[in-house]
């Protein structure tokens, strides 16, 4: 099968890398994912083990779409019976860049949204079934057995299936949030490319809800992500049906790995923030996510907390200051500059989205990874303190 594996912008080559860990090859890295031949085992381990996707497609049909008429008629040349029949509850969403409202063939009717879009797709469906006399399936947006995904690129259509339902970042672990989180693919994203690998210390020092640290541990532990999720295509009774049974094996053996990795685990992690409403937040997440002997949470400033051990890996996404004024903000970034100057043999990654960061906080970075924390552009730096670099 043909998958496309989405990814958050700029996580496209850490996610490539992952794939490749999991001895899935990919074949193209295009901007918005990595694309992959895989059979459905592959399709199973990539589902249960990936952190940083955010969903794993597989590919129907791809043609030419200039509007509301071409579209419904390249969903009608699928054969959906192949997947889905009357009595299964299915859902349409629809994304990309949609063709041009001032389309030349003024006939096509016009694609005005995404909604409009997935409907056209929901319709061709449910017409071709009716007609082959099965009767029509249900629409079920929160939890379809069988979830169609369309992808625009402008003057074509792409049309796929999402066998897990619900997008990957849904662990299952954080049932709360601070007021800012990360999603969790995107900071399994920033700890990998962090190369933190567990045998160092690991502190978060605005951990919030912990997402970080949790993704963190979790990957230093071969924890697989998807162990205790659901996934719908465990509900598919045609083509594709022996993935659920896959997944449910895939899914046995990680938890298996996860108790046995948990039994032996020895971490050095830490979680501070200011705020303590946030931190009994983090604790209730890292508790579900199984991680309350491996991650310490305390109350502190980040511009005044304890000097850390040398060696100590420093992950976090400091505010961005929508909450606070830009006078307060850039005193923040300044202050924890001074502060951290003192530090000895650390290095620290920060996240950053304030287009002043860098400067206010004062200290030379050494490289950096261009991401996007939902639209918002952000920069990964990495910074080495204290440590002697030769200048
Ligand atoms: C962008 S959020 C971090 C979100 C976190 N990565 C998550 O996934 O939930 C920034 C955090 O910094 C905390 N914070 C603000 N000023 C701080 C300070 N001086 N010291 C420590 N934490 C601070 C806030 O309480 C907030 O939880």
């Amino acid at each position: 099968m043909r998958v496309l594996v989405t990814a958050s912008a700029g996580t496209q080559r850490l996610l490539a890398a992952e794939c490749g860990d999991l001895d899935l090859r990919p074949r193209r890295v295009p901007a918005h994912g990595v694309e992959l031949d895989l059979t459905w085992e592959e399709i199973a381990r990539a589902l249960v083990h990936l952190r940083i996707a955010q969903r794993v497609l597989i590919r129907l049909t791809h043609f030419p779409c200039d509007g509301a008429d071409s579209l419904y008629d390249g969903a009608r040349a699928v054969d959906w019976s192949r997947w889905v029949d009357a009595k299964q509850t299915i859902a349409v969403a629809a994304t990309g860049r949609l063709p041009r409202a001032n389309s030349p063939s003024r006939e096509a009717g016009q694609l005005t949204h995404h909604v409009f879009a997935s409907q056209r797709v929901k319709d061709a469906l449910c017409d071709q079934l009716r007609e082959q006399g099965g009767g029509r399936p249900t629409v079920d947006l929160d939890d379809a057995d069988v979830r169609v995904v369309a992808r625009f690129h402008g003057d074509s259509c792409s049309l796929w299936l999402d066998p897990a339902g619900a997008a990957l970042h849904r662990r299952g672990y954080r049932a709360e949030s601070g007021a800012a989180p990360l999603r969790e693919t995107l900071a399994a994203a920033v700890m990998r490319a962090s190369g933190w690998q567990g045998k160092r210390p690991l502190i978060d020092p605005f951990c919030g809800s912990g997402t970080l640290l949790i993704e963190g541990a979790s990957a230093a532990l071969g924890l697989a992500p998807g162990r205790d999720r659901t996934f719908s295509a465990r509900n598919w009774r045609h083509e594709g049906s022996e993935l659920g049974p896959l997944l449910a094996k895939a899914q046995t053996a990680a938890r298996a790995q996860a108790e046995q990795a948990l039994a032996s685990a020895k971490l050095d992690v830490l979680g501070t923030d200011l705020d303590p409403n946030v931190l009994r937040l983090a604790r209730g997440n890292i508790a579900r996510a199984g991680l309350k002997d491996q991650i310490r949470i305390e109350q502190a400033d980040a511009t005044r907390m304890p000097r850390p051990a040398p060696g100590t890996v420093l992950v976090a996404n400091p505010p961005y200051g929508e909450r606070m004024g830009g006078d307060e903000i850039l005193g923040l970034y300044a202050a924890l500059g001074r502060h951290w100057s003192t530090f000895t043999g650390c290095e620290a990654h920060l996240l950053d989205g304030h287009r002043d960061f860098a400067d206010a906080f004062g200290l030379p970075w050494t490289n950096y990874l261009e991401l996007s924390n939902g639209s918002l552009p952000v920069l990964l730096r990495r910074y080495e303190l204290g440590v002697d670099q030769g200048r």
